[in-house]
């Protein structure tokens, strides 16, 4: 069988300032096959939200992967993602605010603002050249006596004209990246069209390849409480996944996806309308989930998604990533400092320590014969579920590193 997912001899490195730098993954190598629940365990800093976040390039700009490959479907990620990268870091990021006020001095005219703009990418054209750019632009967006408009101060401009011109900049600007946060929701409905479509045009020049991987594989994190604007509705949370993708056809479609991705994690459609202040916990984790599911991925990677919950909500939302499993046939990338929740949820564990891999084996293999000291420790503290726990008595690292792995029994790999 093919894995969906494959990662060999990863290796990630973190710059603490100018000298410093630090392996904190090293040699990690993996594979998560279709249908599969694939379990990370580790403690606290051994390296499993950075191998994460590492497949789908969302490393914060202080890591650096610096060895191995990552395959999606036997395709290699990885130029993707560094392309993606150097161009995020080298490149300007065009953000759009919710409030379009934001973006403009109210004491400068737009006709100034733009110009400024257009400077920084024209700098030795002729002043006259780019007002005539700026008003053919405002011109394209429908605004009428164009000309006399760029006197106008911002508050002349109404907020839907302001965030169109906005828009325009940010495209003039050429960017990788338009971060659109909210930009529609202060806009009426005909200028709201207008403005994702310019947002869709703009998008189709992205790298396509990447996007889609990442809308296939899904990562949910560790905090919903952290990852679910309040500001938004459930409803809109989940459209936000879908928005400006090929997923999204038109809003009634939309609500029929939101209500049916509720429906797989068993809530009620009647809580579209609802915040996430609003929920629990574990409610606010299945909305997570949701938001996840609506884009239809054939990978979820799941970072310690139920570390905050209580027991008996744990295991619901663990009986939740079954069934999704199995209705869905998903494969899942399944990341905990617990070894009780892994073996619950996993069909193969690998055990993670100071970014090394020390064993890696079926569920029932590892739990029933734990091979590698360390992995012993955490089968050992197992019925004591306190934090802190797994801090106990650990080799020195000198023990660990540098050795490879060894299949001790079959598919039963230990480092050794
Ligand atoms: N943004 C960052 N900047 C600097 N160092 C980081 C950053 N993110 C992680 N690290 C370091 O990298 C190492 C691995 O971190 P990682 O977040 O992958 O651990 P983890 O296994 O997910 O831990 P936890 O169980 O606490 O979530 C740690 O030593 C951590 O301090
Ligand atoms: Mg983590």
């Amino acid at each position: 069988m093919n894995p969906l997912l494959s990662v060999r001899n990863l290796g990630i490195e973190i710059h603490r300032g100018q000298m410093q730098k630090q392996q904190v993954v090293q040699d990690i190598t993996f594979e998560v096959y279709e249908k599969e629940i694939f379990g990370v365990v580790g403690e606290s800093g051994s390296g499993k939200t950075l191998t994460a976040l590492s497949l789908l390039a969302l490393l914060p700009p202080a890591a650096k992967i610096t060895s191995g490959s990552i395959q999606f479907k036997n395709k290699d990620v990885l130029p993707y993602q560094e392309k993606v990268i150097r161009e995020l870091r080298g490149k300007e990021i065009s953000y759009i605010f919710q409030e379009p006020g934001r973006s403009f001095d109210p004491l400068h005219t737009i006709g100034s603002t733009m110009s400024e703009t257009f400077r920084r990418i024209y700098p030795m054209e002729k002043q006259d050249l780019l007002t005539q750019k700026s008003i053919k632009i405002l011109q394209d967006l429908h605004i009428s006596h164009a000309e006399r408009r760029l006197k106008n101060y911002p508050h002349q401009f109404s907020g839907g004209m302001l965030q169109r011109v906005m828009i325009a900049l940010a495209l003039i600007q050429n960017p990788q990246l338009i971060i659109a946060d909210e930009p529609t929701t202060s806009l009426d409905v005909t200028i709201q069209a207008e403005v994702i479509r310019l947002l869709i045009e703009l998008q189709k020049k992205r790298r396509k390849d990447l996007r889609k991987f990442r809308l296939l594989a899904r990562y949910i994190s560790q905090d919903p409480a952290r990852s679910l604007d309040p500001r938004m509705t459930v409803e809109k949370i989940l459209y936000s996944g879908i928005r400006y993708t090929s997923l999204w056809v038109n809003q009634k479609n939309a609500y029929q996806r939101a209500v049916r991705a509720l429906e797989l994690v068993e809530l009620d459609s009647h809580m579209l309308s609802r915040y996430p202040v609003e929920f629990s916990g574990g409610q606010r984790q299945r909305i997570a989930i949701a938001r996840a599911l609506i884009t239809e991925p054939e990978v979820l990677i799941c970072d310690e998604i139920v570390s905050s919950l209580d027991m008996p909500i744990r295991k619901k939302i663990l009986d939740l990533i079954l069934r999704l499993k199995s209705l869905y046939h998903l494969s899942i990338l399944f990341i905990s400092h617990d070894l009780s929740t892994v073996s619950y949820v996993c069909d193969r564990i690998g055990v993670l320590y100071k970014g090394r891999l020390l064993e890696e084996a079926r569920v029932k293999d590892l739990m029933q014969n734990p091979i590698h000291p360390y992995t012993q420790r955490l089968y050992r503290a197992i019925p004591k579920l306190e934090k802190n726990v797994f801090i106990q008595d650990l080799p020195p690292l000198q023990e660990v590193s540098d050795m490879p792995m060894r299949e001790m029994a079959p598919e039963h790999f230990v480092a050794n």
